[in-house]
């Protein structure tokens, strides 16, 4: 005879529970609930098409590292602006069991560069010459990186991960209104610095929102990295392609270094914030270590008293994001190349002691902070994006070619934009660059010597729990739109969408002003802060954070950041 089931109470409460919560199917599946939350899995990124194509991985039976080395190569082809093969970033990986890694795919000076490569014969920085064209490309990370995740921890074969960007570059994909506007403003530089032509300029008039984007050559070089995994890209035809555009325009990358190029496994930089620990990204990244001294700075002030973007709120962060950035200025470089005193910079007490100066009732002059060193000028055009799956494997990662569309500059027969990450290092060591920012010793050019970056994916966990994956865009605002989204969520109780979506604002020591998108402070806030003495200015959109949150109940929140065409796939 069958034994008849007992539900137990306990039982019946937890699924009276959970359905009370569920709505029903998301593509047959009983993965959503009524508060729009995903509890299989979940991808946001920087475009809608790369995060469907990480979905469709997860749904294969990929994990968060399969999903992710899609996802970076779907963005290479349909976010050419950041996305890519030619660039280089850094991720932040958290398995289900706890254990955290972080991989450094950053770019690489190449062996033939040197200090002053920059400088004109008076020893000043020539324009635009660390900005444009294959001089100002490093030596790109992104293929090894994805190699290394996916020999590390993939699950699903290599080609799988890497037909669906073929297929977006040979098929082509809309373009969006933002980008149809970035590619025409860009239309002169891509004409003068591509001779040979690019898929990026259109055959004849603007481009427009809606129109395809094919890109074969692109298609070609992936179709090579698919069948030969690194070799397709550091050796053969597309490493030939690389090293004669280079010959042909000035560049210094040679198949020599193509070939010598490896991505890092590093030890994550680890850290609580009250009940919360920190995993984040440890140098080249400055990310890590300045967002963990910044949690630091501010975890003895009561801001959830104070309230979301209140005047003490604001301040307290300005002031901790002034003495987080002169640090940063001076200390951080690639740790293979300098000593960066890691140690020291999150010891407690030394964090405490540098807000010992914070005036309540004015603002500390960036000038009399120790006048150290700051990061070359950086650009704001990297990309996120943030992935969970069903196990609740996570991944944070960042990457980037440094500016908009990189080094304006296409690898002809092959395809993909070279980064212009050489401009992140400190052109000129010890004095005021072309943007009026002083760069750092710590970070000056040395033959394969990584670039500081502020890149800072991070994962955070509750109760030894995953509980957050987080990181943005955004060159110097990256740190504090990262540390401004944690805080909106644990001092505020911001849903994860609201979190990101949240106005920001920034300080980084020099220049000595407070930045905020239009309507981050009210007026009562701004007046408080101007009579104090902080020069406030508006500017355009600060980051574009791409984030997910578990809740308490095992469901995923994410937050698309709304300043962009960011969006989310979920099931
Ligand atoms: N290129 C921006 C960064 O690495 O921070």
């Amino acid at each position: 005879m069958r034994k008849r089931i007992k539900p137990s109470f306990i039982g019946l409460l937890v699924w009276l529970v959970g359905a009370g919560h569920l709505t029903g199917c998301v593509s047959g599946q009983l993965g959503k609930n009524n508060s729009g939350e995903y509890r299989n899995g979940v991808v946001v990124s920087a475009k809608k098409e790369a995060s469907v194509v990480g979905l469709d991985i997860l749904k294969k039976g990929g994990n968060a590292i399969d999903a992710a080395v899609a996802v970076q190569f779907a963005l290479a082809v349909v976010y050419p602006g950041a996305g890519n093969i030619g660039g280089g970033g850094f991720m932040v990986y958290r398995s289900a069991d706890g254990r955290s890694n972080t991989l450094d795919f950053r770019e690489q000076a190449a062996a033939g560069s040197s200090r002053d490569m920059y400088l004109d014969a008076a020893g000043n920085p020539v324009v635009d010459k660390s900005l444009y064209g294959s001089l100002a490309a490093g030596v790109p990370g992104s293929v090894a990186g994805m190699v290394a995740a996916h020999e590390k921890y993939g699950h699903l074969k290599w080609e799988v991960l890497l037909n669906p960007a073929i297929r977006l570059a040979e098929d082509g994909f809309k373009i969006s209104a933002a980008q149809a506007h970035e590619l025409n403003e860009l239309k002169a530089r891509f004409v003068s610095l591509n001779p040979r032509g690019t898929a990026l300029l259109k055959a004849k008039g603007d481009w427009v929102e809606g129109d395809v984007l094919v890109q074969e050559q692109l298609a070609n070089t992936l179709r090579q990295i698919r069948d030969k995994g690194a070799a397709g890209f550091y050796e053969g035809a597309v490493a030939d392609s690389l090293v004669a555009e280079m010959q042909r325009s000035g560049g210094i990358i040679t198949k020599a270094d193509l070939k010598n190029y490896k991505a890092v496994w590093r030890t994550p930089i680890l850290g609580n914030y009250k009940a919360y620990k920190i995993i984040t990204m440890p140098p080249p990244s400055s990310g890590g270590i300045a967002l963990l001294q910044l949690l630091k700075s501010v975890e003895p002030f009561p801001l959830k008293r104070w309230g979301f973007n209140r005047d003490s709120t604001v301040q307290v962060m300005v002031e901790a994001e002034r003495r987080v950035y002169a640090d940063r200025a001076e200390y951080m470089g690639d740790p293979d190349f300098v000593k960066i005193p890691e140690k020291s910079l999150l010891a407690g007490a030394y964090i405490k002691s540098r807000m010992h100066s914070l005036d309540w009732n004015k603002a500390t002059p960036s000038s009399a902070l120790r006048a150290g060193d700051l990061t070359a000028a950086e650009h704001e055009e990297t990309t996120h994006f943030s992935i969970v799956d069903r196990y609740g494997n996570a991944v944070s990662l960042t990457t980037t070619l440094n500016g908009s569309y990189g080094a304006a500059m296409v690898v002809s027969g092959a395809g993909f934009l070279l980064n212009n990450e050489m401009d992140d290092f400190s052109v000129k060591p010890g004095a005021p660059n072309m943007y009026g920012l002083v760069g750092g010793e710590a970070n000056s050019i040395a033959p394969g010597k990584r670039m500081l970056s502020s890149m800072t994916p991070t994962i955070i966990e509750k109760e030894g729990k995953l509980f957050m994956i987080v990181g943005t865009p955004g060159g110097s605002t990256i740190i504090t739109s990262v540390f401004q989204t944690i805080l909106n969520v644990l001092e505020f109780n911001q849903k994860m969408q609201t979190a990101v979506a949240a106005k920001k604002f920034h300080h980084q020591w020099l220049p000595d002003v407070v930045y905020v998108e239009d309507g981050a402070l009210d007026s009562t806030t701004a007046v408080q802060l101007k009579k104090k003495g902080y020069v406030i200015e508006v500017r355009g959109p600060i980051g574009r954070v791409d984030a997910i949150l578990k809740t308490k109940w095992g469901y995923y929140q994410y937050g698309a950041d709304p300043r962009g065409d960011d969006a989310a796939a979920a099931w």
